[in-house]
């Protein structure tokens, strides 16, 4: 397993991204809780972020892309709105051990 990153890294109810071995990883940390997802869009297959920063609203509740206005739920990575309605992020296992990120 290797490390990619502490949780403390990511203040709450926002995302950033990482690549790690060619894989796009986008970290997000809602209510004090991680997810990892693919940064792969499922409308156009790419990132959310071509922008850079936070892809979480300020209040925690949804991730928006960036490149068409598509709305992921955080804790699951569904489409609740925008062009690829229904669909998911791609989940990425991991392990939190005291605070680090490692990839599964
Ligand atoms: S690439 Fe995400 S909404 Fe189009």
């Amino acid at each position: 397993m290797s490390r990619i990153a502490n949780i403390e890294d990511l203040p709450n109810n926002s995302s950033c991204s990482l690549q790690v071995d060619h894989l796009d990883i986008l970290l997000v940390k809602r209510a004090g809780q991680l997810f990892l997802y693919e940064n792969k869009c499922p409308h156009a297959n790419d990132t959310l972020d071509p922008m850079g920063g936070s892809v979480c609203s300020a209040d925690g509740l949804l991730l928006h892309c960036q490149r068409h206005a598509a709305e992921f739920l955080p804790d699951t990575g569904e489409c609740v709105g925008g062009p690829c309605m229904g669909e998911h992020l791609n989940a990425i296992a991991f392990t939190l051990s005291n605070g680090d990120i490692y990839l599964d």
